[in-house]
């Protein structure tokens, strides 16, 4: 079976490439709303709490983990790796790369949590892939808050998203980097306001769960687990990412 986690919805964007890639795989999916955002934690923090989640889902079958949410990622991708040594892990890695590649304005901008921008990983991810390409960088809690509310589209987010936009659109960016998971549902908001290609790593991280999992054949279940409000986690999962399905309780 397949774990994957976020801090609350922005992993389902991972779950639903995932499923696509992995359409007959077990998957597991945990959000935990009760300890969101990550983003506005210490990387210590979010590191011990992604250490629970881990173990958690390794304790019920898990035999590949997929952390779906790059604050985990980079602030836990190692430790975990380190601490279950037989599992292979998936992260999120800031999509620099790519955008830094393809940019014509040599300007890219990166949207994520302030925890993924304090990170060592963003600072190696910035110092292997950006040489001579401008990167603005945006910590964008209010895109968490909404996504989180199941507020993808509309005047509220239409609103929100401009303003966090402007400085790119002002400065030229013409790639826009989504490193954060919660972001991903935000994406056509984006694109009809700025027209700025934007850069969601997510197929890549399924393409790359398909390359590692030890199980890509089961029977194709999705389970789905929250801490916090189970029921409004249910509506939100039915909502942005189609799952019909019950939510069991997540607790450490
Ligand atoms: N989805 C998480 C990420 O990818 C962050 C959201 C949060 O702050 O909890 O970084």
């Amino acid at each position: 079976m397949i774990g994957v986690f976020d801090s609350g919805v922005g992993g389902l964007s991972v779950l639903t490439a995932i499923r696509e890639q992995l359409p007959a795989a077990d998957v597991s999916y945990v959000a935990d709303r009760a300890r969101a955002p990550y983003g506005a934690r210490t990387l210590a923090d979010v590191e011990a709490i992604s250490h629970d989640v881990s173990r958690w889902l390794i304790d019920r079958g898990a035999d590949c983990l997929v952390v779906a949410c790059n604050t985990a990622s980079a602030a836990a991708l190692k430790s975990i790796r380190r601490e279950f040594p037989g599992v292979p892990v998936v992260g999120m890695e800031p999509a620099v790369k790519p955008a830094a590649a393809s940019t014509s304005t040599g300007t890219v901008a990166v949207y994520a949590t302030a925890a993924t921008f304090q990170s060592e990983l963003f600072e190696s991810v910035l110092s292997r892939f950006a040489e001579g390409v401008r990167v603005l960088t945006r910590a964008c809690p209010e895109w968490v808050a909404i996504v989180e509310r199941g507020v993808i589209d509309g005047p509220e987010a239409e609103e929100l998203v401009m303003a966090a936009l402007q400085p790119a659109i002002d400065a030229d960016a013409d790639r826009i980097v989504l490193a954060c998971t919660h972001f991903s549902f935000l994406t056509p908001v984006i694109e009809r306001i700025s027209r700025i290609t934007v850069i969601d790593p997510a197929p890549a991280v399924a393409m790359q769960t398909a390359r590692v999992a030890p199980t890509a054949v089961g029977s194709g279940l999705t389970k789905l687990a929250a801490s916090g409000d189970t029921d409004e986690f249910a509506a939100l999962a039915r909502e942005l990412s189609g799952l019909d399905i019950p939510v069991i309780r997540f607790e450490t």
